[in-house]
């Protein structure tokens, strides 16, 4: 058991409360930000993991907004104390293919999927470099590794997110503080729901495990990053996809 802070942002959704769950069972003070709590019910979604035995806290803040990331580091501080473990989880789609992508649908995915990673990380950094202590984990995704049709923005943003772990990694090593990446593959969430159902067929038959993944498959491997005896994974990515993309 452990009494460390953990921060997961965008952690009411499909694999972030599968995180925030794992997390609370070990021991940390998890909080999730989340854009709109009354949009997002965030009371409701509490209740629901409270009746389940988990106490996570949860703070409003558009990650994408690096202002409010500073006020919101400050205020979760304050509340619950440093945070020694952040979850960037935060992401969104708007898939198109590129002849019919919007600007805003480019912006919003890299803002909210890559930018924040920075305003958050930004505004945490320095009390983590101080106390010599600091979990950074970035929730990419296999798309990032491979790219995928109507995913320009998304694939971008998430192989983004993985080269913004290497050098953070490197940055933070004599510091005591870790990034890594964690890649899922297809996992049941609202976000794959989504996918029309014969593109969904179609990448099913290429996952060799034959399935979808579940949250808790990635939240496992979150937790594992996230312990203090994990200091010396460092700069890795951890594909966690059914074997549907292998490579060294
Ligand atoms: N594999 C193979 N072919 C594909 C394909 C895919 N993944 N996606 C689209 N195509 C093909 C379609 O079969 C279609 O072929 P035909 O013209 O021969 O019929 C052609 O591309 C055009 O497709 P649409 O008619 O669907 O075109 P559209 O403009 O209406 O939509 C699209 C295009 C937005 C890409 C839509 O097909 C789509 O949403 N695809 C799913 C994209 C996807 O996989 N997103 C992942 C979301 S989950 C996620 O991102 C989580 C994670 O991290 C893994």
């Amino acid at each position: 058991m452990t009494n460390r802070v953990a921060l997961v942002t965008g952690g009411n959704g499909g694999i972030g409360t599968e995180v925030c769950k794992y997390l609370s069972a070990l021991g940390y003070t998890v909080v999730s930000t989340c854009v709109n709590a009354d949009k997002e019910d965030i009371l409701g979604w509490q209740e629901e993991l409270q009746a389940e035995g988990h106490q996570v806290n949860w703070v409003e803040c558009d990650v994408s907004d690096f202002n409010a990331c500073g006020a919101m580091a400050e205020k979760v501080e304050g509340e619950y104390g440093p945070v020694d473990v952040l979850v960037n989880l935060a992401g969104i789609t708007r898939d198109a293919f590129i002849h019919k992508m919007e600007k805003d649908a480019w912006d919003a995915v890299i803002n909210v999927n890559l930018t924040s990673a920075f305003n958050v990380t930004r505004n945490l950094i320095d009390n983590m470099r101080s106390r010599g202590f600091g979990r950074i984990i970035n929730i990419s995704s296999v798309n990032g590794q491979t790219g995928q049709f109507g995913q320009t923005n998304y694939s971008a943003a998430k192989a983004g997110l993985h080269g913004f772990t290497m050098a953070l990694a490197k940055e933070g090593a004599r510091k005591g503080i870790t990034a890594n990446t964690v890649s899922p593959g297809y996992i049941n969430t609202s976000m794959t729901a989504a996918i029309p159902d014969e593109v969904k067929e179609q990448i099913l038959a290429q996952v060799p495990a034959g399935r979808m993944g579940r949250p808790d498959e990635i939240a496992r491997v979150v937790a594992f990053l996230a312990a203090d005896e994990s200091e010396y994974i460092n700069g890795a990515n951890i594909p966690v996809n059914g074997a549907l993309f292998t490579s060294f």
